[in-house]
């Protein structure tokens, strides 16, 4: 694997997310590679599983922004069938999963962080679903499991306005169980799954099955794929995705100087 690492101590897997240099964007290779990572998981062995980014600066900053720029029509849809099914199976592990944010999660990286049972934050934790500057919407479930985490208000507040949202108020709003120094996040992250995994794994897939069924068995996601796919080769999101791509090579070249 060339981005994700897997590390097991004891019953309890840590899933790392490592291509730091576009601040963990995932592209369809990170995609593919997380999926091909799940499906290796051993339930026998892992009792909880931790999914975090490498470094501190971000836990995943969206899908990649490079990447999509040119997509058709038709590749939106394939990426937003790959994310949803990808985040769909780590939804549907047997075993409970915590994801440990550490900076930025945002678009798919919030969307990742959602798609987990428990969502640790550091205090530089910052949220955001910004699709709708980029001419486009979330495509790996975030306008589903966003509404079943905060209200359906809250969610098309933050999906209209694309606004940050730091970590106490993704804790006031219950998008995050708990948040904690950046400097003892994973530790903290580490000790509740540590905790939860010495756990019944029988008892546990159960419960999660009972929760998951109420809440996150009915997502429209083959609606949010063609929604997400219909806002590509339009005018505003191939000049959202431009201006990032020339504000990032702009920035560089001033460092340079
Ligand atoms: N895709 C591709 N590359 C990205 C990226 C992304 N989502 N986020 C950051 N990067 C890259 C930058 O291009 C830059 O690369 P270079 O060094 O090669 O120029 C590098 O990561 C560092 O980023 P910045 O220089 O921008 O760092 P910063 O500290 O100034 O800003 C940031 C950090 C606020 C996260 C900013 O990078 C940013 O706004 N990124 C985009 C966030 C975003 O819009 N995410 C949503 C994507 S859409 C989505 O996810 C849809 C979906 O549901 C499927």
């Amino acid at each position: 694997m060339k981005h994700i690492l897997l590390e097991i101590k004891g019953a309890v897997g840590t899933l790392t997310i490592d291509r730091q240099d576009a601040l963990n964007a995932l592209n369809f290779e990170v995609l593919k590679e997380l999926s091909e990572t799940l499906d290796s998981l051993d339930f026998n062995r892992v009792n909880c599983l931790i999914i975090r980014g490498a470094g501190t600066r971000a836990f995943v900053s969206g899908a990649d922004i490079a990447e999509m720029k040119n997509f058709s029509v038709e590749e939106g849809h394939n990426f937003s069938v790959l994310g949803n099914n990808v985040f769909t199976k780590l939804d549907s592990l047997p075993i409970p999963t915590i994801a440990a944010v550490c900076g930025y999660a945002l678009g798919g990286g919030c969307e990742l962080s959602m798609a987990c049972d428990i969502r640790l934050a550091s205090e530089s934790a910052v949220f955001s679903q910004p699709e709708m500057g980029l001419g486009i919407i979330p495509g790996f479930g975030g306008t589903q499991r966003l509404a079943v985490l905060v209200g359906v208000g809250r969610a098309k507040e933050l999906l209209y306005t694309g606004r940050r949202i730091s970590a106490s108020e993704a804790l006031n709003i219950g998008l995050v169980n708990a948040v904690y120094p950046t400097e003892i996040i994973f530790e903290e992250a580490e000790k509740m799954a540590q905790r939860i995994a010495k756990n019944s794994p029988t008892a546990m897939r159960a419960v999660k099955k009972a929760v998951n069924k109420t809440y996150f068995s009915d997502l429209h996601t083959n609606v949010e794929a063609n929604l997400f796919a219909s806002c590509f080769e339009t005018e505003e999101q191939r000049a959202a995705m431009e201006a990032f791509i020339e504000r990032t090579i702009a920035k560089k070249e001033k460092e340079k100087k």
